[in-house]
């Protein structure tokens, strides 16, 4: 494998995106990224050859088989598992609700569950309304609210022998934050629980390895990272095994195909080979195989987009009428704050007459935004930057911001 080449040419990559040429500053990245003409390219090439459902033994049908095939190893190299692990599903949120009714097939009244306080409402409703169903109890890990960190060490008190399952982010969208997941679930195997990961916004920004976090699920949603929209969620094929999901009578039992309802996408499933593809030719000197070239890349990924989220923060926080909320030790480009005497949303309008696309709100996250005490007074301004952006675009958004005093 050649490392030549290893830090990204920003120039070369945001002409990879039409998209940018509507003269807009694009920092919502973390609520979905751009899409690479790559991936366009490849879901409409998919819809102008002859497609048929799976199972057949005519071409068209064969293509179908590939395109799932693809899109599956595609998402293991992502993600550093098996392909025959995946199960596709249209997004993170419906397939984490499919996972949550069958692994709570197990669960007894008095058993338990931890969700957290950084996640994402869909790593944890899903969750908590099975465990109401079940009458299982549910127990919060907690958010620190000055650092925005989520202590693994708190999971000694939360975890017990009735723990079934532990849900946990592998990086906050609204704050950034990156928990130590690998140490919250060294934590929850010990009692025996499993453990359900969202990375949908790790993947983005990091080389997530489902083996180095010791992940049983891993949770993730191929438009977060310039992908169609479609999700997916990777197990042990040998844990996928264990489960019984609701299927047809003329479904399968295979895995991980019992756990795909109806007839799936195949056009996207070009496209999310496709978006995997361009993550791993980012520095399109490395040669050999998909996971390597995706280790090179997003190393770069990381190194590039941690210089502008400094400069960023630094910016934010150097402004006196700006409040950012948390400052984790580990955490992605993605940062929400706050404006004296304005509502977030005033300041999102305001942003967007400046060309400036970001989101206001609670970033899907109700139960931090409510530990922060900001859920009520319409959330916090969400910024989050990607592969694709610049410093010219940073330092905009930060004058932009400083204009608003
Ligand atoms: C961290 C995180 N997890 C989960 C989701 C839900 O993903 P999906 O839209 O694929 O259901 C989102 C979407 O915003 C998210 O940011």
């Amino acid at each position: 494998m050649s490392r030549g080449g290893s830090e990204l040419d920003v120039p070369r990559v945001r002409g990879l995106f039409p998209a940018l040429s509507d003269g807009f500053v694009h920092a919502d990245g973390p609520g979905g990224a751009l899409v690479p003409e790559s991936v366009g390219q490849a879901v409409s090439q998919a819809m102008r050859v002859p497609i048929a459902d799976r199972g057949g033994v005519f071409p068209s049908s064969g293509r179908a088989e590939a395109l799932v095939s693809g899109a599956r190893s595609a998402v293991a190299d992502l993600v550093g598992a098996r392909a025959a692990g995946v199960v596709l599903g249209p997004n993170m949120t419906t397939l984490t609700y499919g996972m949550a009714r069958v692994l709570s097939r197990t669960w007894r009244p008095g058993d338990e569950i931890v969700v957290s306080r950084l996640d994402h409402d869909a790593n944890v409703r899903p969750w908590v309304q099975r465990a109401e169903e079940v009458g299982v109890g549910v127990r919060w890990a907690e958010v620190d609210i000055e650092t925005g960190e989520l202590p693994a060490w708190q999971y000694d008190e939360l975890l017990s022998e009735r723990t079934q399952l532990v849900a946990v982010t592998a990086a906050s969208s609204a704050i950034g934050t990156r928990p130590d997941v690998a140490g919250i679930a060294a934590r929850a195997h010990q009692v025996g629980a499993l453990v359900y990961v969202d990375a949908a916004h790790a993947v983005p920004h990091l080389l997530v390895d489902q083996r180095e976090l010791d992940a049983d699920f891993l949770a993730v949603s191929a438009y977060k990272w310039g992908g169609p929209h479609v999700g997916a969620v990777v197990a042990d094929p040998a844990l996928l095994g264990q489960l019984w999901p609701d299927q047809l009578a003329p479904g399968t039992d295979r895995v991980p195909d019992r756990f795909e309802t109806g007839a799936p996408p195949y056009e996207l499933y070009a496209g999310v080979a496709a978006s995997v593809e361009h993550l791993a030719a980012l520095c399109p000197d490395t040669t050999g195989p998909r996971r390597a070239r995706l280790a090179v890349s997003m190393a770069a990924v990381g190194r590039y987009e941690a210089a502008l989220q400094r400069r960023l923060e630094r910016g934010l926080r150097s402004l006196p009428h700006v409040q950012v909320l948390g400052a984790a030790e580990r955490r992605t480009p993605t940062v929400s704050f706050t404006v004296a005497g304005r509502r977030p949303r005033q300041v999102t309008a305001q942003l967007a007459r400046r060309n400036v696309c970001a989101w206001d709100g609670d970033a899907g996250a109700r139960e931090l935004f409510d530990a922060f005490g900001v859920a009520d007074s319409g959330g916090a301004v969400r910024l989050g930057l990607m592969h694709y952006s610049t410093v010219e675009e940073v330092d905009h958004l930060l004058q932009c911001v400083a204009d608003l005093r």
